[in-house]
């Protein structure tokens, strides 16, 4: 007799990805010599702090092999911000002199110790989450929610799954990636007491907007599609950066887990890239006109380049759409570069363009569009064009049906004269993008923008070979 498929290719995985003996005793004496470090470097301040160890560390959730400390020093809630910046640093350089400052919310340091990725970051140690003053005060209670809902069966089944969402893609609550975060994770895998029970209801039961609310506290009505109230906030949304493509995602892939189990669906797997060759190829086959704005990256973290991309992109992306361009699909790259892509299905617009004005019997607004653009012909004989009828600015007004209509020339006849233009800047663009175009930007047409694979080769292959 053969075991179940799912729970084989689950037990396998699950064998895989927990970390062994040793790997738990080297992180448990690393991370009470980096705590003594800590302790020392506290006991030379004039204020009273502590440290705990936060994320999958401390919780024994953590990957094996996937391994960074958190530690935490909690210094009072009265201590102003500029003192908890000056000793939360002095504490990193202690616990960490090779390592470097880094800034989210407080500057903090990183670094590593024997293998391991550490992070050393100061926060307000406070009774309740709901009195935060910023996000990274909240991280403590996190830990201590999930510690006393945690066994080691349930630390399998989180790091099962996380490594599932790894393996799809959908796994972290970076702005570039907007999947699900590890805490995330953990706290749907309490919910559903297992992997299996959590891919089942995204496989079968999930009709986004989802909800969740472990301690039944939550004040607010979120808009988002997934929505865990965080048990240790009730005005907090847990999965507040997941997007609803990685909702969706995740039901897809789960859907194929349940059907055919392999363990294959736990690696990521990044297609091969596309040469220039290739993307050549790819453009001529669909005949499509790729349009491509590359410009200097603009010089900020991945939590701000991606947002200020993705909304240039829809800015850039409606716009062309608006001019008539069709875009058939769009996509942002970034690197040394950043691109922003539109494939379009129109290459070129003719000289004029439809414009309709008011229905006649709405007279002062159809009075003021006829008189505008009559201004453009003879006034005495309707019917009869006095300017060179070869070339005239405007043809009509004429009637279609109760409704004024012109037609006249439109701006841009192609995208690449668009996106060259200052038009461009009218789009709304992220303030950091449209500075870096304003130094300057090339535009690649057509089978040109397979130059683009020599730095974004993956990206190409992801966007000529999409999957879900
Ligand atoms: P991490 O990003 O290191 O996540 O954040 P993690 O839970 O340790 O998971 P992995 O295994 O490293 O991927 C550390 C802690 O910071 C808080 C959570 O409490 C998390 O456990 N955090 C982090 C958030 O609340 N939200 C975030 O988006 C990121
Ligand atoms: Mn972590």
């Amino acid at each position: 007799m053969t075991g179940d498929p799912f729970d084989e290719v689950t037990a396998a995985v699950r064998d895989r990805v927990r970390p062994g003996d040793d790997e738990r005793e080297r992180m448990r004496a690393a991370v009470a010599e980096l705590r003594a470090r800590a302790q020392a470097a506290i006991a030379d301040l004039a204020v009273d702090a502590d440290v705990v160890q936060v994320g999958s560390t401390a919780r024994g959730t953590w990957i094996a092999g996937d391994r960074d400390i958190d530690l935490f020093v909690r210094f009072p809630a009265d201590l102003s911000r500029e003192r908890l910046e000056e000793y939360g640093l002095a504490v990193g350089h202690a616990v960490l002199p090779e390592g470097r400052e880094e800034y989210a919310e407080h500057p903090y340091v990183v670094g590593e110790y024997e293998g391991f990725g550490v992070d050393c970051v100061p926060c307000y140690r406070l009774d309740s989450a709901t009195d935060i003053q910023s996000a990274v005060d909240r991280t403590p209670f996190h830990t201590q929610y999930l510690e006393s809902r945690l066994d080691a069966d349930l630390a399998d089944e989180v790091r099962l799954c996380k490594q599932f969402l790894k393996g799809v893609g959908a796994y972290g609550s970076d702005l570039r990636t907007r999947g699900f975060s590890g805490y995330l994770t953990e706290l749907l895998v309490v919910e559903y007491g297992s992997f299996r029970a959590l891919i089942e209801a995204a496989a079968d039961d999930w009709h986004p907007p989802v909800r969740f609310d472990p301690e039944a506290h939550g004040t607010v009505e979120f808009q988002d599609p997934l929505v865990v109230v965080d048990p240790t906030d009730p005005e907090r949304n847990v999965a507040a950066v997941c997007s609803a493509e990685n909702v969706a995602r995740v039901q897809h892939y789960a859907r194929d887990l349940l059907a055919d189990p392999r363990e294959s669906l736990f690696v990521p797997d990044p297609p091969a890239p596309l040469s220039p060759e290739d993307v050549r190829e790819r453009v001529a086959a669909r005949a499509t006109t790729p349009v491509a704005v590359r410009f200097d990256a603009p010089d900020v973290v991945e939590d701000q380049l991606y947002p200020q991309l993705r909304k240039s992109l829809a800015g850039v992306r409606d716009e062309l759409d608006r001019r008539g361009f069709d875009p058939l699909r769009t996509a942002a790259f970034a690197d040394d570069d950043a691109v922003l892509f539109a494939e379009l299905e129109v290459a070129e617009r003719p000289t004029v363009e439809r414009h309709e004005g008011p229905p006649v019997h709405v007279r002062d607004h159809a009075e003021g569009f006829f008189e505008k653009y009559a201004d453009g012909r003879s006034s005495s004989n309707p019917g009869t064009q006095s300017q060179d009828a070869a070339d005239p600015d405007v043809y009509g007004p004429f009637l279609d049906g109760d409704r004024y209509v012109v037609e006249r020339d439109r701006e841009f006849r192609t995208a690449e004269a668009f996106v060259r233009s200052d038009a461009l800047f009218d789009v709304s663009l992220g303030a950091h993008v449209e500075s870096s175009l304003e130094s300057g930007y090339d535009v690649l047409v057509g089978e040109a923008v397979a130059e683009l694979a020599d730095e974004f080769g993956a990206e190409l292959a992801d966007y000529f070979d999409p999957g879900p």
